[in-house]
């Protein structure tokens, strides 16, 4: 069905018209303070007034050029006759913030909504990339509904150290596991940390960032290509300002996230990330973005478009060589996405106003090895698995794509542990009765309990196994993980052990049953010793008695359902009306 545009818009109709243009005291007021910043009316007159929503902060390495590629932004807004408003929103740097930047994703969704309708603006620029807040600007954005188009901040550029090439995250677990291992001195660590991060620029393996960024320009959301630019290359500047041109057109077509954002354009979304062999993380939010836009979107998408579509994004931690600067020069997203052109719908909308079957019909591969043909994939199908059972009734996620591939179907006894830091201490313990065939399980950290579900995913191998020569074993926990993490770690469990899910009976010593070919996960308990151990569960202590943690601890949903608020769900009481001015 190819898409109708409705009529362009007038200046009358502009949303900026009913505080700049009425003869009355109230525009009076908003007028003198435009002149009192400096402004003429010739600047604003007639002119789409567009927001651009920036979260940089000098505590988000991650996007450190914003401050500059705002100017970039504000260039292209002004060429194509827009009139540019910078409002800054929190900036959830994934590096910093604590417990968790999930905690804060749902904080920038509505204070990216709210900034949206409470000022006289007409269209949106969104920019962000570091993990949370990709999700966080286009939830925000998808319930204002006013044109919006995203700017990724872009991948930084590869890590360097002594020659090798270093993937964020990735490698900052692997060379802490050799550290302790004993196979690389304090004095190589101390390498990799001056080189793992060499540029501004969100991480630069296929984490969540490099994930979210493609998913948002799959659903047709950023300029073609856009999301596979580095963050260092001049090309990102020439986004930037293309960004700004584009979206004041947007204002006059009135293509609005809603037009654009379709089940179909979702699905796209989901296809993207199974090709580029996506982080876990991307489940949460890309459900979370789905519901709000109104399309019902769950993991039984994801293990559907799991079967059906291989990794073919050669990019770690899913591929085991290339970096997200090395898949743009192989052609980047619009690259992968010719190839899988077959498992797309090539007639959604996108914020170009054409069809991405349009976007993409220049799409070339560079580099087969980076981006590779349908029948030379770097993982089959089933990169991402949904697994139910006893353990997880609302379901659970593994990442096969990224493991050790003899734990795909395992039974060991579970080792259990109720907080992050008395495992983390025993993991220590090289006299941990452990072996390889335990299973490590965490508890008390989802959505709830976390709280807001910590990357504590990639629980730490125990220091005795590590010694032994061990590199993986099966983990559980309703945590989540970052998307630079790997190994048999099932994340997610749902529903959460903290508001007393199934995970929360599991005890020491019982057997833990997982089977990813027939996608289940189960503990060998029988029902009546589990219902006489829910009989005598006591809830765990109430994490926040005041303030956003009260907030979010009363509204936040479960993992299967995104982890939005159940308060800003697209059916949730009545819209809210435009503001009276
Ligand atoms: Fe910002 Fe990884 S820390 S993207
Ligand atoms: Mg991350």
């Amino acid at each position: 069905m190819s898409y109708v545009p409705p009529p362009r818009k007038t200046a009358a109709e502009l949303r900026s018209a009913r505080w700049f243009g009425p003869a009355d005291l109230r525009s009076f007021g908003h007028r003198s303070r435009a002149m009192q910043m400096g402004y003429s009316p010739e600047e604003w007159t007639g002119k789409p007034v567009i927001a651009i929503i920036n979260t940089w902060s000098d505590l988000n390495p991650c996007h450190t050029h914003f401050k500059q590629r705002v100017e970039d932004v504000k260039r292209g807004i002004l060429m194509a006759g827009g009139f540019p408003v910078e409002l800054p929103a929190i900036s959830v740097s994934e590096s910093y913030v604590k417990p968790t930047t999930m905690m804060y994703r749902n904080m920038l969704a509505m204070e990216t909504e709210e900034l949206l309708r409470s000022h006289p603006v007409d269209g949106a620029v969104l920019m962000g990339g570091c993990d949370k807040t990709t999700p966080g600007l286009l939830l925000g954005a998808t319930s204002m509904n006013i044109p919006a188009i995203f700017v990724p901040a872009g991948p930084m550029l590869r890590g360097n150290w002594g020659g090798k090439v270093l993937g964020s995250g990735s490698d900052s677990w692997k060379y802490w596991d050799e550290l302790r291992a004993g196979k690389i001195t304090e004095q190589d660590w101390l390498g990799v940390e001056k080189g793992i991060a060499r540029s501004h620029g969100t991480c630069m393996t296929m984490g969540t960032a490099s994930t979210m960024t493609a998913i948002a320009e799959a659903v047709g959301m950023v300029l073609p290509g856009g999301s596979s630019i580095p963050a260092a290359d001049a090309n990102h500047i020439r986004l930037c300002s293309e960004s700004g041109r584009r979206i004041v057109d947007m204002v006059w077509e009135d293509l609005t996230p809603a037009r654009i954002q379709s089940h179909a354009a979702f699905e796209n979304a989901i296809a993207v990330a199974m090709a580029m062999g996506c982080s876990t993380n991307a489940i949460i939010h890309l459900i979370a973005m789905a519901r709000r836009a109104g399309q019902d979107i769950g993991l039984k998408d994801f293990e559907r478009y799991s079967r059906k579509v291989p990794v073919i994004g050669n990019v770690r931690p899913s591929g085991s060589t290339y970096l997200m600067e090395d898949f743009f020069y192989a052609g980047g997203i619009k690259g992968l996405m010719g190839v899988i052109r077959e498992h797309l719908d090539l007639s959604c909308v996108t914020v170009t106003g054409k069809t991405l079957g349009e976007n993409i019909a220049d799409a070339k591969v560079y580099n087969d090895d980076v981006i590779r043909p349908l029948d030379k994939p770097i993982y089959g199908e089933g990169s991402l698995a949904v697994l139910t059972g006893n353990l997880a009734p609302s379901g659970c996620v593994i990442k096969p794509a990224a493991m050790d591939q003899k734990f795909l179907k395992h039974s060991g006894p579970a080792l259990v542990f109720d907080d992050y830091p008395s495992m983390k201490k025993a993991v220590e313990d090289e006299n941990l009765d452990v072996t390889a065939d335990h299973v490590l399980v965490l508890r008390n950290a989802g959505p709830q309990g976390g709280p807001g579900m910590p990357e504590w995913g990639m629980l730490p191998m125990p220091k005795k196994l590590l010694k032994e020569g061990h590199r993986d074993m099966l983990r559980l926990s309703d945590a989540r993980m970052s998307g630079t993490s790997y190994g048999a770690c099932v994340l997610h469990v749902s529903p959460e052990s903290y508001i007393g899910g199934p995970l929360a009976l599991l005890k020491t010593g019982d057997i833990v049953e997982v089977d990813v070919d027939a996608r289940t996960i189960n503990m060998r308990v029988s029902e009546e010793e589990l219902a006489a151990r829910r009989a005598a569960w006591v809830a765990p202590p109430v994490r926040f008695e005041r303030g956003y943690g009260w907030v979010f601890t009363k509204h936040i949903q479960q993992a299967d359902e995104g982890c939005d608020f159940d308060f800003l769900r697209t059916d949730f009481g009545a819209p809210v009306s435009e503001p009276v001015i």
